[in-house]
């Protein structure tokens, strides 16, 4: 026994150094973990389980044969984060380039399989060369194996993807595919096709970095969740937003324990809103006063800045909070604003997290680039996913709430289960300037000074129009409430809606726009 036990050291041995001392040498000269080092950092200390380190690939083509890969490229387990089961896999790109081939899409797809056995959430740390060119289609079978199940998985497990490398070709669409992608600041890309490629067939010159680095993807295509600076920072990150998640979809998020009372009163509330509708304010401010702790964590803040997507907790409970930004671009809905908010809404309603939506919109943004990108289609998809979602949705119009922006922005219309307004908030068609200008041309063109009577006008619909009352008198606000009293109300709705229960139409599934 004691040959056969050396044997096993010496094999294990060989896997865990991976592609030797020079490789993973360079690995960290760029600045960069290996593949056992990070989930060393990411889990719970000694918690990790290693699974499948003795598979081999079985290829031979283009001299595979001889090709010794430690582990096939990837390392696979379980353990916990703060103290709740996660699977994981780390690609290592001292192996090949962390290449992926058949087996090492197979480890993968165990990882997932095993995932969604338990219901835990799956990490996937993404640094690799692709489709590994010598085993052809096989890694193509492989890449479509793991799409495949990070569809069935969506929804039923939250999946995040962690980018800290190369991540080229069609690679990038099993981030694309899950919930989270978290990128690290100049040492991580995605593309579809690479710098190289586009030289050829476009001509145009561009680095990796400028093509597809996190920054690109964080605050310009929307392909990044969140970016930090570095993979320590990373890892700390993705950690915290773990501690925001159920472990599935039928597992509640564990309450985190606050000293926060949910009666707080928020005075600091009533003096955020500038006197003057025109003035801009930061929105996080008024989310910072609400919730436990003044903490909030929050997905895409470097895209579509208009509009706030974060998690929250609220008496220990996560909450999703969706709020206009009226520090950018007055608030307005436009195209990336309404994607970023949808799939964070159809997030939280796939994993029964409560929505909070702050209102504060100039409505929608207007012009020939908006139309021609489709806003009508993109803005529908908000629609869609406010209407869908049958979680508890609470709504705060804090100030303007104007025509189509005002339903999306989770009205009553679309299934808040309560709507509240502040004082300050202005329920209409539109805003009063330009209502006034409609309604009242006529009177505004025939007075001795037409100026004068546009302001009188303008007045006359603020006071009859753009307030929270006559939408309070149909019931589509529940109440008017002093901005102090925001946080005591959110909490006392959430507790009352936790019995909720929406049922829907029996269907396949919908068919939401795309
Ligand atoms: C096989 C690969 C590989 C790959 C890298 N390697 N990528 N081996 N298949 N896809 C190997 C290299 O040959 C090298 O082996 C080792 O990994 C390290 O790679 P280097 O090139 O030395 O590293 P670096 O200079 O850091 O460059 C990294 C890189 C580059 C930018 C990722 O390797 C690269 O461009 N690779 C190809 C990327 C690519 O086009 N992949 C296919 C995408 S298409 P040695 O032995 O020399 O150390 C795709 C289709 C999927 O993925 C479709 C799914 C639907």
């Amino acid at each position: 026994m004691e040959a056969k036990l050396k044997e096993l050291e010496e094999r294990r041995g060989r896997i865990t150094a991976g592609g030797g001392p020079k490789r993973v040498a360079a690995q960290h000269d760029k600045g960069k973990m290996t593949a056992r080092e990070r989930i060393e950092a990411f889990l719970d200390p000694g918690t990790f389980v290693e699974i499948d380190a003795f598979v081999e690939h079985r290829a031979t083509d283009l001299g595979m044969a001889d090709v010794d890969a430690p582990g096939e490229g990837v390392v696979i387990g379980y353990g916990t984060v703060e103290g709740r089961l996660v699977y994981l896999f780390a690609q290592d790109f001292t192996v090949i380039g962390g290449s992926l081939g058949e087996m090492h899409a197979a480890k993968i797809c165990k990882a997932m399989d095993m995932a969604m056995k338990v219901g835990c959430p799956i990490i996937g740390i993404n640094d690799s060369g692709g489709a590994r060119i010598q085993e052809g289609v096989d890694a193509l079978f492989g890449y479509g194996n793991i799409f495949y199940r990070n569809t069935l998985a969506s929804g039923v497990i939250p999946q995040i993807s962690v980018i800290m490398g190369p991540c080229a070709g069609g690679a990038v669409y099993s981030p694309a595919l899950t919930d989270f992608t978290v990128m690290v600041d100049k040492t991580s890309n995605m593309f579809i096709t690479g710098p190289q490629v586009i030289k050829a067939v476009t001509g145009e010159d561009v680095s990796a970095e400028a093509l597809g680095g996190a920054r690109v993807h964080s605050e310009v295509s929307g392909c990044s969740s969140l970016m930090f600076d570095d993979e320590a920072a990373t890892i700390a990150g993705v950690r915290a937003l773990i501690s925001y998640l159920p472990s599935n979809n039928i597992e509640d998020v564990p309450l985190v324990a606050t000293s926060d009372e949910l009666t707080r009163s928020c005075p600091a509330l009533v003096d955020i809103i500038p006197d003057s509708p025109n003035k801009p304010y930061d929105i996080r401010d008024v989310i910072q006063q609400v919730f436990d702790d003044g903490a909030y964590y929050e997905i895409q803040p470097l895209y579509a800045k208009n509009i706030v997507t974060c998690f929250a907790r609220l008496g220990g409970r996560t909450v999703g909070v969706v709020a206009n930004q009226p520090k950018v671009l007055a608030g307005v809905l436009d195209i990336n604003a309404s994607d970023k908010a949808s799939g964070f809404i159809r997030f939280c309603d796939s994993f029964n997290i409560p929505l909070v939506t702050f209102s504060d919109t100039a409505g929608y943004l207007p012009g020939v680039g908006q139309e021609h990108g489709g806003i009508i289609r993109h803005g529908a998809k908000l629609l869609y996913a406010y209407s869908e979602a049958t979680v508890p949705k609470l709504t705060v119009i804090v100030r303007k709430a104007y025509g189509g922006a005002y339903i999306a922005m989770c009205s009553r219309h679309l299934g808040a289960d309560q709507v509240f307004a502040w004082p300050s908030a202005e329920i209409a068609v539109m805003g009063p300037e330009g209502a006034a200008n409609i309604i009242f041309k006529k009177d505004i063109e025939e007075a001795a000074d037409p100026t004068a009577m546009r302001k009188e006008k303008i007045e006359e619909y603020k006071h009859n129009f753009a307030n929270p009352y006559k939408a309070a008198a149909r019931g589509y606000v529940d109440d008017v409430i002093d901005p102090a009293e925001t946080r005591a109300r959110l909490a006392s709705a959430l507790t009352m809606l936790l019995g909720k229960r929406e049922t829907r139409p029996a269907k396949k599934h919908g068919n939401t726009p795309l």
